[in-house]
């Protein structure tokens, strides 16, 4: 079977799927998910994503019914079934299933959506040519940490995007501070130093983040996980986004202004290259 999707133990495809009105996802947004990029017919980084579902879990009171190690075996059996070399894996899981009401019983069972699908189109342009973005306000809540399928905030950031005619929206604070972007984190180079903002409760701790931070300081380079302002953002030398399913993107235009040279600069296209060698090295 190619494209699949995993219900509570059944595997079916698409068409048949079907999922309850009362689940509490669909009614409250109720829930915590993944995204994993398989390469080859190998789930990139999986313990890094299984151990961030746990976290999101506890944080939010949902008794996941697996050890992490028993999961990990069911994702790897389900991705087999698919057979799918270049895929998207997507885990949700909600709290479960219950006529609506905001307050929810502590031993109700959750509900484990797993889909398999191809990678989405991504032309090689993205990295080539680089993206432009546009900055909004962020007003999203302060758990941006735990990794929610409540994601209106970012789902009318990125239309707003589409709408100025741009590809992604890079949240900033009322104090200026540059959080993470829409569905990415974001990173600049400022003064030769690669900055991005701390994993705290402001932004989603991404996966591709720690990769290229990893990658960073083996390669000597000046790393901080510090704050920038939208200012330093607008002048800074180079630009990029991190993303499990895009890797490392050239962010080079912001609110219609050139990042530099309006160019993906070298040290983003330096670490996008070493990304990759580390993804192929861990898969082999
Ligand atoms: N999004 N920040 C936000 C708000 C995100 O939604 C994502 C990923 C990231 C990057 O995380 P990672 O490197 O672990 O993929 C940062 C996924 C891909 C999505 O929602 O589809």
């Amino acid at each position: 079977m190619p494209e699949l999707v995993y219900f509570n133990g059944e595997v079916t495809d698409f068409t048949s799927a079907r999922v309850s009105i009362d689940d509490r996802g669909y009614q409250f947004g109720d829930g915590i998910y993944e995204v994993i990029r398989a390469y080859q017919g190998k789930l990139f980084a999986l313990h890094q994503h299984l151990e961030r579902l746990f976290r999101s879990a506890k944080e939010v009171y949902i008794p996941l019914p697996y050890q992490p190690a028993e999961l990990e075996q069911l994702l790897l059996d389900i991705y087999r079934q698919s057979a799918l070399s270049e895929a998207m894996m997507y885990i949700q899981i909600t709290r479960g299933t219950l006529p609506r009401k905001h307050i929810f019983p502590l031993d109700l069972k959750p509900n484990l959506l797993v889909t398999i699908r191809h990678l989405p189109d991504l032309p090689s342009s993205l990295w080539d040519d680089g993206i432009s973005v546009i900055t909004v306000p962020d007003g999203r809540w302060d758990k941006c940490h735990i990794k929610t399928i409540s994601l209106i905030a970012n789902i009318l950031a990125k239309h707003q995007a589409r709408e100025a005619g741009a590809d992604e929206a890079i949240f900033v604070r009322n104090n200026g501070i540059v959080t993470e972007a829409a569905s990415s984190n974001v990173f600049a180079v400022i003064d030769g130093t690669i900055f991005t903002h701390p994993a705290d409760h402001h932004i989603l701790a991404g996966i591709t983040r720690q990769y290229v931070l990893d990658i960073a300081r083996e390669q000597n380079l000046a790393v901080r996980e510090d704050f920038f302002t939208i200012d330093d953002l607008r002048c800074a030398e180079e630009v990029f986004i991190t993303s499990s399913i895009q890797e490392i993107v050239p962010v080079v235009r912001i609110d219609n202004r050139a990042v530099a040279d309006g160019r993906p600069g070298k040290v983003t296209r330096k670490l996008l290259a070493y990304y990759r060698k580390r993804v192929a090295a861990e898969l082999s």
